[in-house]
Formats: C-alpha cells, sequence, structure tokens
C-alpha cells in the first residue's frame, strides 16, 4: 500500500494538530446550543469524525448518511441517491455536516440543501480538504482544514477504488497505482 504512495502531502502530526484547532474553535462555537448533532459522510469521513469529535468538549449526537452519485463516470453527476438516511428527526437541531473532501461540491450541496429542508436550528460544514479549483457549485465552509490543489489523494478515509481509506496521513497516489487499480 505505501508503495503507491508518490508523497505524504498532510502527514499524521499535521491532521492531529489541526483536529485539536478545529475541536477547539467547534467547542467555542456551540457552546451555547442544544441538540447539537454532527452528520459524517460515509464512508470517507468515518476516520475524520471518529477522531473530531473526541476534541469536541460538549455534549453532542452522531448520524451517518450514505449516498451515492448517479452514473459511472467519476465526475460527481450532482443527483445524489441517498444510501442511508438519518436515524432521527432533525427539525430544530443543530446540525454540523462532517466531510472528509469537498470536491466539485455537488455531493455536499445536495445533502446541505436536502438536510435544510428539514428545519434544523442551524446547519454548517465542517470539511477536512477543500480543493477549490474543482468546484461547480458554490458552497460555503464554516471549518476547514486543510486547501488543497488538485492532486488524486487517498488515505484517512479517502479511497481510490475503495483502497487505502487505512492510510493514517493524506498522501498522493502514484500515477502507476492509478493504473493498475483500473
Ligand atoms: C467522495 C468524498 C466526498 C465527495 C466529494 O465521496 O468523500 O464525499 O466524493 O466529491 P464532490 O465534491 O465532487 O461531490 P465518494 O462519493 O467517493 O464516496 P466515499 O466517501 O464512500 O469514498
Ligand atoms: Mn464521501
Ligand atoms: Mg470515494
Amino acid at each position: 500500500m505505501l508503495e503507491d504512495i508518490k508523497e505524504i502531502l498532510i502527514s499524521e502530526e499535521e491532521i492531529k494538530k489541526k483536529l485539536k484547532e478545529l475541536g477547539k474553535r467547534i467547542t467555542e462555537d456551540y457552546r451555547d446550543k442544544k441538540d447539537i448533532l454532527l452528520v459524517g459522510v460515509l464512508k470517507g469521513a468515518v476516520l475524520f469524525i471518529a477522531d473530531l469529535i473526541r476534541h469536541i468538549d460538549l455534549p453532542l449526537q452522531v448520524d451517518f448518511m450514505a449516498v451515492s452519485s448517479y452514473g459511472a463516470s467519476t465526475e460527481s453527476s450532482g443527483v445524489v441517491r441517498i444510501l442511508k438516511d438519518l436515524d432521527e428527526n432533525i427539525e430544530g437541531k443543530n446540525i454540523l455536516i462532517v466531510e472528509d473532501i469537498i470536491d466539485s461540491g455537488l455531493t455536499l450541496s445536495y445533502l446541505y440543501n436536502m438536510l435544510k429542508s428539514r428545519k434544523p436550528a442551524s446547519i454548517k460544514i465542517c470539511t477536512l480538504l477543500d480543493k477549490p479549483s474543482r468546484r461547480k457549485v458554490k458552497i460555503k465552509v464554516d471549518y476547514l482544514g486543510f486547501e488543497i490543489p488538485d492532486y488524486f489523494v487517498v488515505g484517512y478515509g479517502l479511497d481510490y477504488n475503495e483502497k487505502y481509506r487505512n492510510l493514517p496521513f493524506i498522501g498522493i497516489l502514484k500515477e502507476e497505482a492509478v493504473k493498475v487499480a483500473n
């Protein structure tokens, strides 16, 4: 697995430091709020949300959504199919959507609008990575870990063909690895 990585873009230590900062900011911002619900977007955000909540010093709930974009294309079509919805009603709750990466923004834009229509008290977005150069729809990110250039990155939850999610860092995939996996 490591032999497929060209370069470590964000190390385990850098991620850890960022999680502490984000957790502290979220704790301060949500201190006076009740009914806080963090919504992790499966599967990419699993590692991020699991580590992030350990740095949020407030009572909160966690739930997950699983989504999939239609079509065989690697580019998201913007039409998102819900594979797993939230377990509970979110009306009146303070929602923080937790994503691993925003690329075109189509997945999150759809999700945000859908959750917003369920009348939460508030709704914000937290993402570990952002690739603004690939954006197709405008998204307001409230909590950002790292802005990155348009590299194909894997690790810390992010996959290529479902592989590499368990790497503890964010790495750039070698081009040969992309070809082999295809
Ligand atoms: C990836 C990533 C984001 C989304 C970002 O998920 O985890 O959820 O794509 O892309 P976008 O901004 O262009 O919509 P993916 O659909 O690969 O599913 P996964 O999380 O299970 O890997
Ligand atoms: Mn995802
Ligand atoms: Mg993926």
